[in-house]
C-alpha cells in the first residue's frame, strides 16, 4: 500500500546564501560543523519535530548535496523532502521554497539552515502557538546587555531592554497570511516576521533557545563547533542506501582437485605427505570458501574479483594472505565479521586431530574472528568419495561497525 504523505505543515530551510561573511570559500550552509555540513545539522533539528513537509531551498548547483543530507537525516521521511534552488536575496529563496509547498499544508516554518544548532522542540513550540493564536509566531530571547542608543560616538540615551526581543527562526504562519503578505511585498524586509506584520498581521512570540544562535562569523562557527563537538551526530542510515546496515549473511563454495604439485595445504594449514590441490594460488578450498561467504555477505563481489589472474601477487599465496586482505576489504566497506562456519568434504586428509589447529589458524588470519570448521566424507559417493579432490561450503555474518 501506497500512503501518501499529505502533512499539515511544512518547514522551509533557506540554505541558499553564500555566506559572505563567514567567508569560508563556499555556500555557508555547505560549510562543515564537524564533518556534517550545517545544513545536516540543522536538519537534524527539523526532523526531531513532528512530521512536516521539508523544503529546502539550496544554492544553484548544490540542490543533489543538500538532497544527501536530507537522505542522511530523514531516514524513513525522506519522501517528505522537497529541495528547490534558491534566489538572490533570503526573501527571493523564501519565495521559491514557498512555491513548492504541498497543497493540504496549512502552516508554514520558514527557517535559516544558518541556525544549525537549533533544537526540535522549537519548531513544535512555534506550531503549537500558531494553532492557539492563529497569529505569525517567532522564537525570541531576552537581550541581555543594556542597549545604548548612539549618535556616532556619543551616547544619547538607554532604551529599555524589557521592550527588546532578539528574534530567531523557524518563524511560523498560516500559509495563505504567508502567501498573501509575499505576493504584497515590494521591498527587502529584514525578517519573515517583519514582511508578515507590513503586509498588516498580527505577530506573538514565543520563547526562543540560545541554540538557535546564527551561525554569521567565523567566531560563531568556532562556537557551534565546541557546542557540536560533545553531541555528534549518530550516523544515520539512510533509505536511500542500498545496503542497508543489518547483519548479512554471505555463502561461498569451492572445489579442487588433487593433481597440484608440492603439498597439500587446506584450511590455512600445509600437510605433509598429502596431495596437493590444484588452483589458481595454492587450491585451499576451505580459505577460498571463506573469502567466497565473506565478499557476498557484503556484496562485495567474489574470489575472482579481488584474487583473479589480475592479481598476479595471489598466484601460489597461501589462506592467511587471501583472508587478511578480505577482513581488510571489509573493514574498508564497515563491516566486522560476526563469524564463519565452514565444512570440508574430503575423504582424506583426516580433519579431527587438526581441527582446533585449523580454526585457530583461520581465526588469525581474519584478524580473532570465530571460526568454526567441520569435515564429513561422502560415504564414498561422489568425486569426493572417489579421492578426486574436496569441496567446501562455508556462511558467514557480518555486523555493521
Ligand atoms: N539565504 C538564502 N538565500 C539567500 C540568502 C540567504 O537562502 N539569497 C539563507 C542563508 O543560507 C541562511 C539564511 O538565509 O541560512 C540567513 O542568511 P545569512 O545568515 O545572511 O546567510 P548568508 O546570506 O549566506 O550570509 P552572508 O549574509 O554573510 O552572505
Ligand atoms: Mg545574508
Amino acid at each position: 500500500m501506497n500512503i501518501t504523505p499529505s502533512p499539515r505543515v511544512a518547514i522551509i530551510v533557506v540554505a541558499a546564501g553564500s555566506g559572505t561573511r563567514l567567508d569560508a570559500g563556499g555556500p555557508k550552509a555547505f560549510v562543515g560543523i564537524d564533518e556534517h555540513t550545517m545544513l545536516r545539522h540543522a536538519l537534524r533539528g527539523v526532523f526531531s519535530a513532528a512530521s512536516a513537509q521539508v523544503v529546502i531551498v539550496a544554492p544553484s548547483g548544490r540542490e543533489g548535496e543538500a538532497l544527501t543530507d536530507a537522505a542522511e537525516a530523514s531516514a524513513e521521511r525522506h519522501d517528505m523532502v522537497t529541495v528547490v534552488t534558491g534566489g538572490v536575496t533570503r526573501q527571493a529563496s523564501v519565495a521559491a521554497g514557498l512555491a513548492a509547498v504541498w497543497p493540504a499544508v496549512e502552516i508554514v516554518l520558514v527557517h535559516d539552515a544558518a541556525r544549525a544548532l537549533t533544537p526540535g522542540s522549537v519548531f513544535d513550540r512555534v506550531v503549537d502557538a500558531i494553532d492557539r493564536t492563529g497569529w505569525g509566531v517567532i522564537p525570541v530571547l531576552p537581550v541581555i546587555d543594556t542597549i545604548k542608543r548612539v549618535d556616532g560616538a556619543r551616547v544619547t540615551g538607554v532604551v529599555d531592554r524589557s521592550e527588546l526581543a532578539a528574534a530567531q527562526t523557524p518563524q511560523g504562519f498560516r500559509r495563505d497570511v504567508l502567501e498573501t503578505s509575499y505576493a504584497v511585498a515590494t521591498t527587502e524586509y529584514t525578517d519573515d516576521a517583519a514582511l508578515v506584520a507590513a503586509a498588516g498581521h498580527q505577530i506573538a512570540s514565543v520563547e526562543g533557545d540560545p541554540l538557535a544562535f546564527k551561525i554569521t562569523t567565523p567566531a560563531d562557527l568556532e562556537r557551534a563547533r565546541t557546542l557540536v563537538a560533545p553531541h555528534p551526530i549518530a550516523p544515520v542510515r539512510s533509505s536511500l542506501d542500498r545496503s542497508p546496515r543489518a547483519p548479512r549473511v554471505g555463502v561461498g563454495t569451492d572445489v579442487h582437485g588433487f593433481s597440484g604439485e608440492g603439498t597439500l595445504w587446506l584450511a590455512g594449514l600445509e600437510w605433509e605427505g598429502e596431495p596437493a590441490l590444484a588452483g589458481h594460488s595454492d587450491g585451499d578450498a576451505v580459505a577460498h570458501a571463506i573469502v567466497d561467504a565473506l565478499l557476498s555477505a557484503a556484496g562485495l563481489g567474489d574470489i575472482g574479483t579481488h584474487f583473479g589472474t589480475a592479481q598476479p601477487e595471489y598466484a601460489g599465496a597461501h589462506a592467511d594472505a587471501f583472508l587478511a586482505r578480505t577482513a581488510a576489504l571489509l573493514g574498508e566497506a564497515g563491516w566486522a565479521i560476526g563469524n564463519v562456519a565452514v565444512q570440508v568434504q574430503a575423504s582424506r586428509p583426516r580433519f579431527a586431530a587438526r581441527r582446533a589447529e585449523a580454526e585457530a589458524r583461520l581465526s588469525a588470519a581474519l584478524g580473532g574472528a570465530a571460526v568454526s570448521v567441520s569435515a564429513t566424507t561422502t560415504d564414498g559417493l561422489g568425486f569426493v568419495g572417489a579421492g578426486e579432490g574436496v569441496q567446501a561450503f562455508a556462511v558467514a555474518l557480518l555486523v555493521p561497525v
